[in-house]
């Protein structure tokens, strides 16, 4: 059932907040978990639909998965190769990583395992994925570019060396993933550096991983290459689970543009591969700083300080895209607040995401009055320095069209109505409750 929500004006934000651990390591965290000997014992668990969705996958092919308190997980894996036959379809709901990265786990076992999501989901494409672990041998039954979709492994998995065609952490990590399960090395060549936690994750259960930067050459754009060794044995580790700095987005967003406001969020990943938005803003004229940097489970993190600021128009080049790709529609509804225009170039793949994030956030841009233009792969916002507001915003099953709406709707003239909040759970299910304790109203 969907439920409409607004955001009120609202200012003086303010406190310290935690944002829930980061998306992307937490289901690396399950999984890697799952294909090891041994106990791996999670803290800060980002407990969203979408991690609960790859957790129940593991469970149901035979890993012991435990809930100890919140965030706080224990997860007895099989080991590589170790799971077993599901008695049941996988639903992997809203969430494309789990569904794509558990693609990888599944080239490695011969069962076959039947994969299903929500609209969403099954409207993204997967032959992206399926292509390359086609390649090693995976094998399927229906679509092969979209769930639903019955896989199952080959006798004996090939390695590949295989150059990405789109920037895409989770193909890269499907590939390394099925990579664990075959002998000898397998590559991935990547022009645009995309986010490594599959790589840092991967050492740290005791993979061989190897990154080799690549100059550029007659036949081939310069990159970098990133290998594991197969036959891989992986051994559980305890994790820590950074905050998600693509939900601390919402909250520095907000800061931002609610007159008055001075917040700080703990303990937030700053890994460069995700930092893009934090950069842009900085350009932008915002008043942020990253505070207290250290370094936690092998990924950098920080206390984000952030307060009100009036922002002005900037160029974001194509090749920041990888390392802000989920940010664009906050920043494209932050650029509406800015003064000047704000060019957003490079964003083909917003059009795959959890909807075409592109048409959707220009279509709310519409909704509430700001102008902006899509001319190819790029987003132009001109910011008029304030927001009209009072749109009625169509998330299509996208929490972050979801949630930057409503962060908009706190500084807007007149608020904005976000046809679905219940979405907003696949990914960040505390926003309301957080962005409340800082001082943001809703209605
Ligand atoms: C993710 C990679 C990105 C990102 C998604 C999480 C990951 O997708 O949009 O939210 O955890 O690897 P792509 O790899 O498709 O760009």
């Amino acid at each position: 059932m969907t439920q409409s929500l607004s955001g009120l004006k609202s200012e003086n934000l303010k406190g310290t907040v935690q944002v829930p651990g980061d998306k992307s390591i937490s289901h690396r965290a399950v999984i890697f978990g799952a294909l090891s000997t041994g106990e791996t014992e999670i803290h800060g668990l980002l407990e969203a639909e979408d991690v609960l969705a790859t957790a129940k996958a593991v469970a149901d092919m035979g890993v012991s998965v435990e809930h100890l308190g919140t965030g706080h997980w224990k997860i007895r894996g099989n080991g590589v190769g170790g799971l077993s036959a599901p008695s049941n379809q996988l639903d992997f709901g809203n969430s494309g990583t789990a569904a794509r990265l558990m693609m990888g786990v599944i080239a490695g076992h011969q069962f076959e395992a039947r994969f299903v999501g929500d609209d969403s989901l099954s409207r993204r494409p997967m032959a992206r994925v399926m292509d390359p672990l086609h390649e090693m041998g995976l094998n399927w039954h229906e679509d092969f570019d979209h769930l639903p979709l019955t896989l199952f492994g080959p006798e004996r998995l090939m390695p590949i060396s295989y150059k990405l065609p789109v920037p895409s952490a989770q193909v890269k990590s499907a590939i390394l993933i099925a990579g664990l399960f075959a002998p000898g090395v397998t590559s991935v060549f990547e022009t645009e550096a995309t986010r490594d936690h599959t790589e840092r994750m991967l050492t740290y259960f005791g993979a061989e991983v190897t990154v080799e930067p690549q100059a550029a050459s007659d036949s081939q754009d310069a990159g970098q290459l990133i290998s594991v060794k197969g036959e891989a044995e992986l051994v559980g580790a305890p994790v820590t689970v950074p905050g998600d700095p693509s939900s601390a987005a919402f909250l520095t967003a907000a800061a931002l543009i609610c007159p008055g406001s001075d917040i700080t969020i703990e303990g937030v990943l700053v890994n460069p591969t995700r930092i893009g938005f934090y950069e842009t803003l900085k350009e932008m004229g915002a008043d942020l700083s990253f505070e207290n940097e250290r370094i936690s489970n092998g990924e950098p993190i920080a206390d984000i300080r952030v307060k009100s600021s009036q922002l002005k128009g900037v160029d974001v080049p194509p090749e920041r895209a990888p390392s802000m790709i989920d940010e664009y529609p906050m920043l494209a509804c932050l650029a509406a607040f800015a003064t000047g225009t704000t060019k957003m170039q490079g964003l083909n793949e917003l059009r795959v995401k959890e909807s075409d994030r592109l048409t959707a956030t220009q279509d709310g841009l519409k909704a509430c009055s700001v102008s902006s233009d899509i001319v190819g792969d790029d987003l132009i916002v001109h910011g008029a320095g304030s927001v009209e507001g009072g749109g009625f915003i169509k998330t299509h099953m996208d929490h972050r069209i979801a949630m930057s709406f409503l962060v908009m709707s706190l500084a807007a003239k007149e608020p904005i109505v976000v046809d679905d909040k219940n979405i907003i759970a696949t990914s960040f299910p505390s926003f309301i409750g957080l962005m409340e304790q800082i001082g943001a109203r809703f209605s």
